[in-house]
């Protein structure tokens, strides 16, 4: 047994997403978010950079005594995960092997993905060296789509100006006859619905959330890893206040924010 918090961190909102269904899965877990909202976005900057803000992130946690790390974030899960895996002592655990597996198993039949993220986690090959890696023989496409983020952070995802980004990146791939697409950043599932409008009713929109919440419960089991304490917590960082924060943070959650501390010294 071990009661110690969860520590999960993003760039932003994004991995919020992924806090909540990991909250779901594990009621009695307690978890503490960082949301580096100071730096938000991650997605055009160096492999460096990310290298550097993940490890900054993962020292913060680990002071606060967290038992692993989850990275909810596809751009440092690309960039930085090894790096992180190879620093820290306790473990780290990233969002694109559980989506690449998912996608191995539950599709066998089809021969192309399509995978959509931010230009850093495109750029990096990180999802097809995965297939790659696990022995795929599925043809990835990927394409990046950079300006989905800051549309998202600025509150904008259900304005129709995102139908004519979404058209902008994504015609070419809608004509090529894919039906699955993984959302390749933790921000996108807010991005579902009008994805859905655009691409489809076959076109099956793949996150890595439940994925990753079956392979840490299997992980903490065999670790037996879980908490025993009967009330759980979460705490929420972020290294800046920006306006919108606690509105848009609310809506990427699925309820209001509580606990939120901001950090100054990042
Ligand atoms: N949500 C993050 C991701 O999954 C980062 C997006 C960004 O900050 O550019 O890639």
């Amino acid at each position: 047994m071990n009661s110690a918090p969860i520590g999960i961190f993003d760039s932003g909102l994004g991995g919020l997403t992924i806090l909540r269904s990991l909250e779901k899965k594990f009621p009695n877990e307690s978890f503490i978010y960082l949301g580096d909202t100071a730096r938000v976005p991650y997605g055009n900057k160096s492999a460096q950079t990310i290298i550097n803000y993940s490890k900054q992130i993962g020292e913060f946690l680990t002071n606060h005594n967290v038992k692993l790390i989850i990275v909810a974030c596809n751009t440092s899960s690309a960039l930085a995960l090894n790096v992180m895996q190879n620093y820290f002592s306790i473990p780290v655990f990233g969002v694109i092997e559980p989506a690449v597996l998912y996608v191995e198993n539950k599709f066998p039949k089809s021969n192309s993905i399509a995978v959509i993220g931010t230009r850093g986690t495109i750029e990096s090959k990180a999802y097809s060296n995965q297939f790659k890696k696990i022995g795929s023989t599925k043809n990835i496409i990927e394409k990046a789509c950079p300006l989905f983020v800051p549309i998202i952070e600025e509150g904008l995802s259900s304005e129709l100006i995102i139908n004519e980004i979404i058209n902008y990146y994504l015609n070419d791939l809608r004509k090529l006859n894919i039906n699955q697409f993984i959302l390749g950043c933790t921000h996108y599932p807010i991005l579902k619905f009008a994805l859905k409008n655009f691409l489809g009713d076959n076109a099956e929109l793949i996150t890595s959330e439940l994925a990753l919440s079956n392979i840490l419960e299997k992980f903490m089991i065999e670790q037996n890893m879980f908490s025993n304490k009967k009330q759980s917590e979460t705490s929420f960082y972020i290294t800046d206040m920006p306006q919108k924060f606690l509105e848009l943070g609310s809506r990427f959650f699925g309820s209001n924010l509580c606990n939120v501390k901001y950090i100054s010294n990042f």
